[in-house]
């Protein structure tokens, strides 16, 4: 396949413009440089260890990963400095989090007592420290204390033997449904204003805070901006999607993550229909309005429905779709759609240039 042009792939692929891929990464690297904050990607996204590389290089600091899964993926590929950005619950995991310490420099949220409890008892028995970052809504509503309770209960985890609070973290998610990019901005800031707020009075309480945590793809930009911000975890932008032009966070010509697909039948004048499903796409919706299952690139054609390996586009007034064509989707979410597939095709000026492995795909414990 090396070498080859990417018309030639067998269809549906997930293909990756490695030069729009290696900008994306530049660019975030050089706004998280300018406003002073630390890098730390989420790389849920791609769950790929060779674009991990290609972050580090770029100066990302660590990574940032959802599931213990993931870390023990990353890890054995090297990278040794992790934080799971999500509440870490159960002896199990704080269990195999001991064994992984050996070898990572490691922290995970907590946003409960209980949860807190959970991890320190095998951290205290091992003589060893867990470092914990609390999670603080903002304003999204799924996990994290919120701001005025927050200093109440970091005081509770700062007190368990075997964690220490290395400082606090956020992602506002609702900036994904911000109707314009002034309500994305407005968001962001809010995000890092309440989070430094957030951290202010823990310190105020005695309780010292390393890290100040923001980031989505979204709103990075701005928050990581807001001064008492140390760092900034996006995790999208490496390939962007039909979300992110939706939102105005970037253009078409920025996303670097699409698939190609071949048309399969054209039943009537107004419905093509191609090889690519929910198995390749996923049903996430486009952000923030919903409108189908992912744009055909050059087209004012969308795709309006999915089965499982059937994608069915609403083919727009003027536009027409012959069997065998072979068209570029971009789509709704491309971290979801990583996820689906084993390996994802990097490309460079039309040609394939590599392999990019999905090494943590379905990692979700
Ligand atoms: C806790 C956390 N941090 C960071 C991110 C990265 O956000 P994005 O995918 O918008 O870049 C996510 C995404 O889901 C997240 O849940």
């Amino acid at each position: 396949m090396l070498g080859s042009p990417s018309e030639a792939l067998a269809t549906p692929a997930v293909v990756v413009d490695l030069d729009v891929l290696e900008r994306n990464i530049q660019r975030m690297a050089a706004r998280a440089r300018e406003a002073g904050v630390g890098l730390r990607p989420h790389a849920k996204t791609h769950k790929s260890p060779a674009i991990a590389s290609l972050q580090r290089s770029a100066g990302a600091r660590g990574l940032s990963l959802a599931k213990v899964g993931e870390a023990e993926v990353f890890a054995d590929a090297g990278f040794d400095d992790v934080f799971l950005a999500y509440p870490t619950v159960g002896e199990d995991k704080a269990r195999r989090l001991l064994a992984l310490s050996d070898r990572v420099r490691l922290a995970v949220g907590v946003d409960s007592l209980d949860g807190a409890r959970s991890l320190a008892e095998p951290f205290r028995a091992a003589g060893r420290t867990l470092d914990v970052m609390l999670k603080v809504d903002v304003g999204y509503g799924r996990v994290g204390v919120l701001p005025e309770r927050a200093a109440a209960l970091a005081a509770e985890v700062a007190a368990l033997a075997g964690l220490r609070m290395r400082g606090v973290f956020t992602h506002a998610g609702h900036g994904y449904l911000a109707e314009s990019k002034d309500g994305v901005d407005a968001i962001a800031r809010l995000e890092g204003e309440r989070l430094v707020e957030t951290a202010a009075r823990l310190r105020e309480a005695g309780l010292p805070q390393d890290e100040v945590s923001v980031g989505s793809t979204p709103t990075a930009a701005v928050a990581m901006r807001v001064a008492g911000v140390t760092e900034c975890r996006p995790g999208n932008y490496v390939f962007h999607d039909a979300s992110q032009v939706a939102l105005g966070t970037c253009s078409v010509e920025d996303c670097a993550l699409t698939i190609i697909a071949t048309v399969i039948s054209v039943p009537a004048a107004d419905r093509a229909v191609v090889d690519a499903g929910s198995k390749t796409l996923s049903s996430d919706p486009l952000r923030p309005r919903s409108r189908g299952y992912g744009s055909i690139l050059g087209r004012e054609s969308y795709l309006d429905k999915l089965s499982e390996e059937h994608g069915v586009i609403a083919v727009a007034k003027g536009e027409s779709f012959r069997v065998g064509e072979r068209v570029r989707i971009l789509p709704n979410h491309a971290c979801v759609v990583a996820n689906l597939h084993d390996q994802l095709v990097g490309v460079s000026q039309g040609k394939v240039e590599t392999v990019l492995r999905v090494a943590a795909r379905g990692r979700v414990r």
